[in-house]
């Protein structure tokens, strides 16, 4: 089971995808899930929205929500001699940019992904600076002679692409890469869909593969509003620091203890009911797991639990570490025991209604 998700997230992490921009991370979820689930659609906002029916006609429906998109840039200016000037698009750390090498995905997909780097002056003309230079001052080079080189390759105002990061297994079952948030999540709803489609649950499932997270929970709003489900779990990849130089009381979760449960969050606090079912079903399936300490970050679950009258909401996420940035580091056994804490919420939800 490790070497499918392994195999999965290496797939669905190396794909380019920033917000509202996923398709190409689309096309091969659907590839994989189609098979399996009983309708399947992408919405006008491009979310992909699966569902899998329960064993119980007209039962309660559970949505399940991973986002596909992940940080990247955007070009917003080409220089006459080629050079590409770029907006950030979500959270990222501006101390990361400068030597980094980048991946563009021209819209028009009859052209290649372009690779391009952000170059730092050699030491040799530098006249000791050591300032973090400001991304907006920055450009990209990817070799082109002329803006209309550039062009040619199908590089325009609002191509976008991301930093560039190799997917490397390393010691101890963990890997590195790019785009583990929320590619992880990703992962998870496709190993649950494999697990599911098996053996039905009573309710019915609705997956949906989220557009445009990172920039606000957009994709997760109007699928909400759309699939009306009676309870939703947003499954994350979320910040582990257990590294050099962070204090324990900041940590907000840790490598290798299993997922992690949020209580709260910058975007919600989690329905009381959702927190004590997913702890009592992972003492009950010796499933170890650990609390996300309160109060960082938000996920879409923080939108979907104000979408119409109200949806109450919980977050299961997978710890990950050095997250948005391309070398994000993550224990592949704590995805296992993710997908194994949501599968038995999923078969059994509908008992806390
Ligand atoms: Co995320």
């Amino acid at each position: 089971m490790t070497e499918q998700i392994k195999k999965d997230l290496e797939e669905l992490s190396q794909a380019i995808g920033v917000s509202s921009r996923e398709r190409r991370v689309v096309r091969i979820i659907k590839e994989k899930i189609e098979p399996l689930v009983d309708e399947l659609k992408i919405d006008l906002s491009g979310n992909l929205i699966a569902t899998l029916k329960g064993t119980e006609k007209n039962g309660p429906v559970l949505l399940l929500d991973a986002h596909t998109d992940e940080i990247g840039v955007m070009i917003r200016h080409i220089s006459p001699d080629g050079f590409l000037y770029f907006a950030k698009i979500g959270g990222f750390v501006d101390l990361l940019f400068p030597g980094q090498t980048v991946i563009l995905a021209p819209d028009d997909e009859t052209k290649k992904t372009v690779i391009g780097v952000i170059g730092l002056k050699p030491p040799h003309i530098t006249k000791g600076e050591t300032k973090v230079p400001n991304p907006e001052d920055l450009a990209i080079d990817i070799g082109a002679k002329s803006a209309e080189e550039a062009e040619s390759w199908g590089i325009t105002i609002g191509t976008t692409g991301t930093l560039l990061g190799k997917f490397f297994e390393i010691s101890n079952g963990r890997v590195i890469g790019k785009a583990f948030d929320d590619r992880t999540g990703c992962v998870v709803l496709i190993e649950l869909l494999r697990r599911l489609s098996k053996e039905r649950p009573k309710g019915t499932i609705v997956f949906n593969f989220a557009s445009a997270e990172e920039v606000g929970g957009r994709g997760a709003t109007t699928a909400a509003y759309q699939v009306r489900p009676a309870m939703a779990l947003a499954i994350e990849n979320t910040t582990a620091a257990d590294t050099p130089g962070v204090a324990p009381q900041d940590c907000p979760t840790m490598l290798g203890k299993g997922p992690a449960i949020t209580v709260a969050d910058r975007s919600l606090i989690v329905n009381q009911k959702i927190l004590e079912h997913l702890q009592h079903l992972a003492k009950k399936k010796n499933i170890p797991y650990q609390f996300k300490k309160p109060l960082s970050g938000g996920t879409d679950a923080g939108r979907i639990a104000l979408v119409r009258e109200g949806i109450p909401s919980g977050v299961v996420s997978v710890p990950c570490r050095y997250i948005h940035s391309p070398i994000s580091l993550l224990e592949l056994k704590d995805i296992e025991r993710t997908c194994d804490l949501v599968e038995a919420f999923a078969r059994t939800f509908h008992e806390i209604l």
